[in-house]
């Protein structure tokens, strides 16, 4: 059963009659461009074939009644009084309702039945699939519309002012305004997006390590000021605007941590861009290189890898057909990402598994996924 019919099934059971309205809002996986976001760099992400589903119907009273399947739990609220609690998914949907009161939105309420199959703490974005949900949803029953950045700046200040997470802009970005078959270049700066395709005969694969890390958030709190001071050194606003040529040699007066974390985000700005022209001409070798070497940076500059990431990433390097892999998202555990021949995949995956299983009992969850459009109302 598809996750379509599921929701549709669930709300039919729950409400006695069909829903009126089906939302899917996609988790992402980053192709290219780690760790650059809040410097207001360029990012390569695409939105993936995992997704939040709701099903609803609008409501008169001013009420939201949600059922998540996944977790089995209820959410209800009335969007005149929302109420800080316990940190939970349910403070992704009220969270995102008090940001759009705040903007200024009239809400109109409703009801629900949620499921999704996007991994939690995978590094795929689960919170940003499930903020991006929700504002499509209260576009629809409330008939307003916004555009993706829009969609994408109240679910981050949702996240950064409601949820206390200080993520940056490319996953709601992504989750927004993916489109079918592309990954998108995101200039996190003017919030422009250029549509990229994938190389042709190539597919991306995402390789979860099954390894999860607490204090994820802490150890990404520690890079961002990291990078800000980083950036006072350079006496810029944010480490985008620093050159190759600036961070080429230790600087006198910045520490080799700050410096070592500040040339990843500047080399990995312009790998992305080097990316973006790799896709344009459908250079699939060149955009592998790009990504290995990403992976290497991250690891030994930005110092954001673990054990898991490496052996998965250098399991799946050594694999015929294999153009390149990396450590994707904020890093410590969760997913790395490959982009190989889509002839070989079914052996990539085979070989990806035994090997990754050899160096660490650990068994891999292996996926290859298709880049698909962001949040939208769906057919029902
Ligand atoms: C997390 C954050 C993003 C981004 C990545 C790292 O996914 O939510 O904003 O910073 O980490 O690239």
């Amino acid at each position: 059963m598809t996750l379509h019919e599921k929701v549709t099934q669930a709300f039919i059971e729950k409400y006695k009659e069909p829903p009126e309205i089906l939302i899917r809002a996609p988790g992402r996986v980053n192709l290219i461009g780690e760790h650059v976001d809040y410097n207001d760099g360029f990012v390569m992400p695409l939105a993936i074939d995992r997704a939040v589903w709701i099903a609803l119907r609008p409501r008169s009273d001013g009420h939201v009644h949600l059922h998540s399947l996944d977790y089995g739990e209820e959410l209800d609220f009335a969007v005149a009084s929302i109420v800080k609690e316990r940190s939970t998914w349910r403070e992704y949907v009220k969270g995102v309702a008090w940001v759009l009161l705040e903007e200024g939105f009239n809400l109109t309420g409703w009801e629900g039945v949620m499921t999704g199959n996007v991994p939690m703490g995978a590094g795929l974005s689960s919170s940003a699939a499930l903020e991006m949900g929700i504002v499509r949803t209260f576009m629809e029953v409330s008939g307003f519309s916004m555009d993706a950045s829009k969609m994408a700046l109240i679910g981050q200040r949702a996240e950064n002012d409601w949820v206390g997470v200080n993520c940056g802009i490319m996953d709601q970005m992504i989750s927004a305004g993916g489109e079918n078959g592309h990954a998108l270049l995101i200039d996190c700066r003017s919030l422009d997006t250029s549509a990229m395709p994938l190389p042709e005969g190539s597919v991306v694969v995402v390789l979860d390590t099954t390894t999860r890390r607490g204090l994820v958030d802490s150890a990404y709190n520690e890079r961002r000021m990291q990078c800000e001071s980083a950036s006072s050194f350079f006496k810029v606003s944010m480490l985008r605007d620093v050159s190759m040529q600036q961070i080429e040699s230790q600087p006198e007066g910045l520490d080799s941590i700050t410096w070592k974390r500040a040339r990843h985000v500047i080399t990995e700005n312009e790998r992305t861009l080097a990316a973006a022209d790799a896709m344009k001409s459908n250079d699939g070798v060149q955009l592998g290189e790009l990504m290995y070497n990403s992976h290497i940076s991250l690891r030994d500059d930005f110092e954001v890898s673990n054990d898991a990431l490496n052996s998965i990433v250098e399991c799946a390097m050594q694999i015929q057909g294999c153009y390149g892999a990396r450590m994707t998202g904020a890093g410590f555990g969760g997913c790395a990402v490959a982009l190989i021949e889509s002839d070989s995949r079914q052996s990539f995956i085979d070989q990806v598994t035994a090997c990754y299983r050899e160096k660490t009992e650990l068994t891999a969850n292996i996926y290859v996924c298709e880049a698909t459009n962001g949040a939208e109302a769906v057919d029902l």
